[in-house]
């Protein structure tokens, strides 16, 4: 089991779409997730509840600082990965949140480098390390990324944070309208129409690129029902 907490105190910064991109290629792989929706605009919840069933999803609400440990620890038996969803304000949850976390991912927008919120994020983790000896994985995840934005100059940007010993992740998630669409819509990105969603291979493939990232970085045991039937790539869609 592994607790992924998505933090960045500057409201914006595309936290909510990863949520979701990482839950549905993690639920899709057969992983049992559950997501903690302690976002103040439940835009996960109100995806949950225009989607119906999603396989190997489930969504908690109205997630508190004081319920947070209690969600976790009621739900560790059913679940593989909790993914957090934190409110894009300084709110006294981040601090729980991360204190609970295998990994706390922290997403920036693009190339802009407006970090501020993020390097209030990195300064918390930075901060139990040294004054309680509590050292929580973290990554930067670059979100919103213009897709002409080329390898090249993301890479710069990259070695740029690296060089801060600030750790970034490979996969840059692209701004994609199939991401927008999926909160509109419900369901995940491979139950979307094609003939409606543009770019929706790319949009797919920048996910699953994400989501293995992810998996790479914590490794979890698939359940015992996804490893005998194999993932649910065909029926959790
Ligand atoms: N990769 C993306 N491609 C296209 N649109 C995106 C992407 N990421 C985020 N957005 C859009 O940007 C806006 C903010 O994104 P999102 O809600 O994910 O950010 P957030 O960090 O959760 O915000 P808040 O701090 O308010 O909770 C939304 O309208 C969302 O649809
Ligand atoms: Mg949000």
């Amino acid at each position: 089991m592994a607790v992924i907490t998505f933090a960045n105190t500057k409201g914006g910064a595309g936290k909510t779409t990863a949520v979701l991109l990482l839950a549905t290629e993690l639920a899709r792989k057969g992983y049992r997730v559950t997501i903690l929706d302690a976002d103040p605009q439940h835009w996960i919840s109100r995806w949950h509840e225009i989607s119906g069933h999603v396989a190997n999803i489930s969504v908690i609400d109205f997630v508190t600082s004081a319920s947070l440990p209690l969600h976790i620890s009621e739900n560790k038996h059913n679940t593989d990965y909790f993914i957090i969803d934190l409110p894009g304000a300084r709110n006294p949850m981040l601090a729980t949140a991360i204190g609970l976390s295998d990994h706390v991912l922290i997403p920036i927008q693009g190339c802009a480098m407006d970090a501020r919120g993020g390097a209030q994020v990195l300064e918390l983790l930075q901060y139990l390390d040294e004054k309680a000896g509590i050292r929580i994985g973290h990554s930067v995840v670059l979100t919103r990324v213009n897709s002409m934005v080329t390898t090249r100059a993301l890479a710069i940007v990259k070695t740029l944070l690296n060089q801060r010993q600030v750790p970034v992740l490979d996969t840059a998630i692209i701004e994609r309208s199939a991401f927008r669409d999926i909160f509109d819509c419900g369901g995940t990105l491979h139950t979307l129409d094609p003939a409606r969603a543009s770019n929706l291979d790319k949009a797919r493939e920048n996910a699953l690129c994400f989501a293995e990232e992810i998996m790479r970085k914590l490794p979890v045991r698939l359940p015992a029902a996804a490893r005998m039937t194999g993932p649910l790539i065909r029926s959790a869609a």
